[in-house]
């Protein structure tokens, strides 16, 4: 055998399958990049990556058809601008591949109320929503778990938020394994040490969120120059006025946080850089440095969105791929269940 094919069989023994997607449901924002866009990208090197957009998860909340449909194509386009590489990593559509939904109906007779209701997003969700909460929001969970089994993932990275889902996905996992026979491989969630909650803007004791009410919460990856001054120059500090990494201090610490993954520091070496410096000049920095790092990346995502017909094009082509692979699972779930009637 070849050196250069032996090391690739190596590698590929070696390799994990990752997992993970997003909501398109309008703003990404720089917490949704942090906590789960990059450590895809990272993983996708030495991983067998697998990255789609939920469309089915969006419609938990009322959409409207039209903004939807350009939403899914913006987050296509924001993955592949971040570093995505269809040629590499498996990427599509959820409502392409209906093995999903159909699997979540199976583990949705596996799951049980009590699991579901204590789920924090939901009960998040519903204090805010009232009457109007949707029975497809509390079985969100279980499409999740759908999209993470049906693959044999192993790693899921994704934000601290979604830890709590990732553990009902391995505890079904575990569940169906022992009623119906080794089907599903347990998964686990990755959660990076710094950067898996960002908080925030302008209430750094909550998460950053897409559905925070006011646009001052969040620095969305598509905000021009002078939008991400004003809300990074407001951003809710403390009176302390010393720049640093203190998790008694969320609005500074938060702020830290986000520059140093920004520019590729350490808490540590930017807390040295401004010693003797007030949240004035360093809130200015980190103005400066996001634009730095987002004009490029909306400008990226424009040219992918200027041409839609190649974006319909790749996530059809990765549509295809990950049906076939979705199908072959399924195939084994209908066996072991008991409601596939070929017996070979
Ligand atoms: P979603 O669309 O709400 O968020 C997408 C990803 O961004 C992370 N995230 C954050 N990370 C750090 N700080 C924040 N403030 C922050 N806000 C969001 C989320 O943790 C997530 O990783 N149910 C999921 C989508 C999903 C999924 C999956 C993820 C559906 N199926 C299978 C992984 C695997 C969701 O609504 O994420």
């Amino acid at each position: 055998m070849r050196l250069d094919t032996w090391r690739l069989e190596l590698k590929t023994a070696f390799m994990s399958k990752v997992l993970t997607a997003i909501q398109p449901s309008g703003i990404l924002h720089i917490g949704n990049y942090i906590g789960a866009i990059e450590p895809a990208v990272e993983s996708q090197r030495d991983n067998e990556l697998r990255m789609f957009v939920v469309d089915y998860h969006a419609i938990t909340v009322p959409q409207k058809p039209e903004e939807l449909r350009k939403n899914i194509l913006t987050a296509t386009a924001t993955y592949l601008a971040c570093g995505i590489d269809p040629k590499k990593t498996l990427l599509f559509q959820q409502s392409q591949v209906p093995q999903h939904t159909e699997l979540a109906w199976i583990l949705n007779c596996t799951a049980r109320m009590g699991e579901l209701e204590r789920m924090t997003q939901f009960k998040d969700k519903t204090r805010v929503r009232g009457e109007t909460t949707t029975v497809g929001l509390f079985d969100y969970p279980i499409l999740m778990a759908a999209d993470i089994l049906l693959y044999d993932t192993a790693i899921v990275p994704v934000g601290e938020d979604q830890k709590q889902h990732v553990e009902l996905a391995r505890d079904l996992a575990i569940r169906f394994n022992r009623d119906f026979g080794e089907t599903f491989v347990v998964p686990q969630p990755k959660i990076r040490e710094v950067g898996a909650r960002i908080m925030g803007l302008d209430d750094p004791t909550k998460k950053m969120s897409k559905s925070a009410s006011s646009p001052k919460n969040y620095l969305s990856l598509l905000d021009d120059p002078e939008t991400i001054r004003k809300k990074i120059m407001s951003a809710v500090t403390d009176n302390e006025g010393k720049v640093a990494f203190d998790e008694t201090r969320p609005g500074i610490s938060n702020l830290v946080t986000i520059f140093s993954i920004i520019t590729k520091q350490t808490p540590e070496q930017i807390e040295l850089d401004y010693i003797g410096k007030g949240y004035g000049d360093f809130k200015k920095d980190l103005a400066e440095a996001l634009t730095l790092f987002l004009l490029p990346l909306q400008a990226k995502i424009k040219t992918y969105l200027e041409h839609e017909d190649e974006l319909i094009k790749i996530l059809n082509a990765g549509s295809t791929r990950a049906r076939e692979e979705a199908e072959k699972k399924m195939e084994v779930v209908r066996k072991r269940v008991g409601v596939c009637l070929n017996q070979d």
